[in-house]
């Protein structure tokens, strides 16, 4: 557990259980507490922890500042949960975000089924999410920080977690009749980093991609958490792949298992807290390509990722303006939770020059600079197009028919 700075030096894994345990008691709380309290006040670290361990001693003083850190980082995504909840730096790293754990708990248990495992808890999301929509849960992790964690913060919320120390290979190696561990549902959300970095084969993750390719055979009746790059190849027939989306950024990937799995591929898009579903059971192929229109919409990356950009491009009478790259192009505005749209007023060849003259005849000294198919520096181009203009546009680089182009939109 983290105790100051930001670079947590590592520790044996019981010293840190041995310090979650002293924060869960009355005078860890009141070192939390008093920890939350200097950091709401911006207090600098080292006067922080002078104090800390000053009035709780040294034990306490460093993990409740850790943990106090950790509990403003996950106060964004966790809410007021998050003050009541215990994480070390590593699974807060590693955690879902509640509101789609509940969400992927509700449809892994829909139909009244009454238990389920979570396979390899860290510090507990799908667990709480599970216990949440009623089920029993196992929740299982090797790491006893992990374990510490998930019975804490389940007995912090007062839901009912049955925590054990397994090997989920052996969990999964031992699934039979459609269950592992004894349960009829599971959730795995392999560990896909390691030493603050991500591991991006998934014959690397923990477990490995072997053992999620036999949950999905064993289990009808799971879900497993992927990375969001995770190659098309990879799922199994039969196996439903779904990515999700949060304010137009990538937040999860998920396979679900035979016994759940509804379609071929499903984005989902959450915006402005609404929850949209694009589904297509066959691949839909390719959109057709035409020369760029009066509006350009940028796909959602759901929707690129889970490879719905031509049941889109149907959807919206739109067309692609290159095979290669996902932007689409249509005639009239659209009204579309899968796109966001810009309304076209110049295409050009690329050029900065060029680019500059058409801004300062337009008056525009303020752009946006948004790229595709392009090795342009944003940042570096949205300098170089500054301008004494009041007037604001959206600066779209990319290729069409192969040529680096300009999309002048409107800002
Ligand atoms: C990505 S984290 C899970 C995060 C969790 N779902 C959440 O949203 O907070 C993966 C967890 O799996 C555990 N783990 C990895 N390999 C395991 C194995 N073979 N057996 C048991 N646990 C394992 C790690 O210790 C880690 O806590």
């Amino acid at each position: 557990m983290p105790s100051e700075g930001e670079q947590p030096s590592p520790q044996p894994a019981g010293e840190t259980v041995r310090q979650l345990r002293a924060l869960a008691t009355p005078q860890g709380a009141a070192a939390l507490a008093r920890a939350t309290g200097l950091l709401a006040a911006r207090t600098d670290v080292v006067t922080a922890l002078s104090r800390l361990r000053a009035e709780f001693g040294a034990d306490l003083g460093g993990p409740a500042w850790g943990v106090a850190r950790q509990r403003e980082k996950a106060r964004p995504v966790f809410g007021a949960d998050a003050d009541r909840l215990l994480f070390t730096g590593d699974t807060l790293e590693q955690a879902g975000r509640p509101e789609l754990a509940d969400r992927r708990a509700a449809r892994l248990l829909a139909g009244g089924v009454a238990s389920a495992v979570d396979l390899g808890c860290a510090s507990g999301t799908d667990s709480l999410a599970l216990a949440r929509a009623g089920a029993s849960v196992l929740a299982v992790d090797r790491d006893p920080v992990a374990r510490e964690l998930t019975a804490h913060n389940a007995a912090s919320l007062g839901l009912p977690v049955e925590v054990r120390d397994a090997d989920v290979v052996d969990l999964v190696a031992g699934a039979t009749g459609g269950r592992v561990a004894g349960r009829g549902a599971a959730v795995l959300d392999p560990a896909r980093r390691a030493h603050g970095r991500r591991i991006t084969d998934p014959d690397g993750w923990s477990p490995p991609w072997s053992t999620v390719a036999a949950l999905l055979d064993a289990v009808p009746r799971c879900v497993v958490k992927v990375a969001p790059g995770l190659d098309h190849d990879r799922v199994p027939a039969g196996v439903e792949a779904e990515w999700v989306s949060v304010g137009g950024s990538i937040v999860e990937a998920l396979l679900w298992g035979r016994g759940l799995s509804a379609t071929w591929r499903r984005a989902t898009v959450v915006r402005a807290g609404a929850v949209h579903e694009l589904t297509a059971d066959a691949d839909p192929g390719r959109a057709p390509v035409a020369a760029p229109r009066g509006w350009l919409h940028e796909p959602d990356p759901a929707v690129i990722r889970s490879g719905l950009v031509a049941t889109v491009a149907e959807q919206l009478g739109a067309t692609l303006v290159d095979p290669q790259i996902a932007y689409l192009t249509s005639d009239a505005p659209v009204d579309s939770p899968w796109v966001s749209s810009h309304r076209v007023t110049d295409v050009l060849p690329f050029s900065v020059k060029r680019l500059k003259a058409l801004l300062r005849e337009r008056g525009i000294g303020r752009v946006v600079v948004k790229k595709r198919g392009s090795a342009v520096e944003p940042e570096a181009l949205v300098r170089q197009l500054r301008g004494k203009g009041e007037g604001r546009a959206v600066v779209v680089v990319t290729r069409v028919a192969d040529v680096p182009t300009v999309l002048l939109c409107e800002g």
